[in-house]
């Protein structure tokens, strides 16, 4: 065996930090195994299972035999697919030359940067901000350029903060509402508002929906409509099956934009995993064509979720928290109670160990003092993680007062 001092591992690994959120899970996952019982709000993942009637297109594309390479952009019918349902939910003018299917969100993201990043570009992220856009940045030799909003103004992005950080070498605008880890959305105007922004700046508005099929109130489906239009081969879109059709295993997501860089996205993606799985594209083909009726049933179940872990937590002195405007996290303000030094990743260390609670620091998203709370678990284990969270905090503080 190779010594390891003499291994040479290529630059932009050591560039690069895997992800912090995984690396919670990671450990969740680690305890429960040993048959410790954790309470999981470090899941970025919903706990419902795949719907049945999206498991059985699986089963049946198995049986059979659709198991071999499919067209390198996706099914013709699933990129079809995907286009009606952005026409149907929000408008968006899209056909299926514009979509490519990748596998998963994170995926489609990364063909991006690599298709239109060079070295040396900016690419501008409001944060807090899930770490993988920068990191796919740098890994497409790019610069993250981080924009901070603040919890005040609803952690809201505005073309107002974002247009002072555009600058010659900003090649594109990376927007991601619902947002991971806010759960902060964008109304109407200021949707319009950063459309004009990126078509004043001539740069790409990339839009991470992953989250959107999960917004608590209508999207603002006429000012996407608008910023399409203004913006045309400007406006891109990643998205994902994972997040609203419980499919996150399957590993299916989708790059939206024109063509020219669809087809840019394919040629690497032919170069790197041919195209994504025949049978899990069979799945998703079913999860967007069927009745999206279970959506609104989700979203009913996460609204009662938010608000019960919400009202929980705002039980706890000097935590602050705001509803989310979709997906599946809250990220509560725990500042007050972090001793001098402490960081939230030895906050969140603590509370795993002593109470079996799993959370993701904020430090994790950019922004210290802040926990990310995901409520994709059930209601009892939010109560029963609201007890151990309650009792850890007033621990904590009758430790720090004698
Ligand atoms: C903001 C955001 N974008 C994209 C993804 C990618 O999801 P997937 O690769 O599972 O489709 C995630 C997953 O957590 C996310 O939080």
């Amino acid at each position: 065996m190779t010594e390891t001092s003499s291994l040479h591992l290529a630059s932009r690994v050591s560039q690069i930090s895997p992800s912090p959120t995984m690396a919670v899970m990671a450990e969740a996952m680690r305890l429960t195994a040993e048959g410790e019982d954790v309470v999981d709000f470090s899941a970025g993942q919903p706990d419902f299972p795949t719907p049945e009637h999206i498991k059985k297109a699986g089963e049946d594309a198995i049986a059979q035999n659709f198991t071999r390479y499919t067209p390198n952009p996706g099914m013709p019918e699933l990129r079809q697919a995907v286009a009606d349902r952005y026409r149907e939910d929000y408008g968006l003018a899209f056909d299926k030359s514009n979509v490519i299917i990748t596998s998963g969100g994170k995926h489609a993201l990364f063909g991006l940067m690599l298709a239109l990043v060079d070295v040396g570009d900016e690419v501008v992220i409001p944060t807090p901000y899930w770490m993988t856009f920068a990191e796919q940045v740098r890994l497409a030799g790019g610069t993250p350029v981080l924009v901070a909003t603040s919890e005040e103004d609803g952690f809201r992005m505005t073309a107002e903060i974002m247009a002072p950080a555009i600058t010659d070498r900003t090649r594109m605008l990376l927007l991601n509402f619902p947002a991971n880890p806010t759960g902060a959305v964008i109304g109407a105007d200021e949707v319009r508002a950063l459309g004009d922004l990126a078509l004043d700046r001539d740069i790409f508005f990339l839009w991470d929906d992953t989250y959107a099929r999960l917004m608590f109130e209508p999207a603002p489906s006429a000012a996407f409509q608008a910023v399409q239009k203004k913006l045309g081969d400007r406006f891109l879109i990643a998205g994902t099956a994972s997040k609203a059709y419980a499919m996150t295993g399957w590993r299916i997501g989708w790059a939206m934009g024109p063509e020219v860089v669809i087809k840019a996205c394919a040629s690497l993606q032919s170069h790197m995993t041919s195209n994504a799985s025949s049978i899990s594209q069979k799945a998703a083909l079913t999860a967007l064509t069927s009745d999206q009726g279970p959506l609104a049933e989700m979203i009913t179940e996460y609204v009662w979720r938010a608000k019960r872990l919400r009202e929980g937590l705002l039980e706890i002195p000097d935590v602050r928290v705001a509803m989310p405007g979709g997906g599946f996290y809250l990220f509560p303000n725990i500042s007050a109670h972090l001793r001098d030094g402490e960081t939230t990743t030895d906050f969140a260390s603590e509370l795993l160990s002593e109470e079996r609670v799993a959370v993701v620091p904020g430090l994790a998203f950019g922004h210290d003092g802040y926990l990310r709370t995901s409520f994709a678990c059930s209601r009892e284990r939010i109560e029963e993680g609201i007890v151990r969270m309650q009792r850890f905090f007033k621990a904590r503080a009758a430790r720090s007062s004698l």
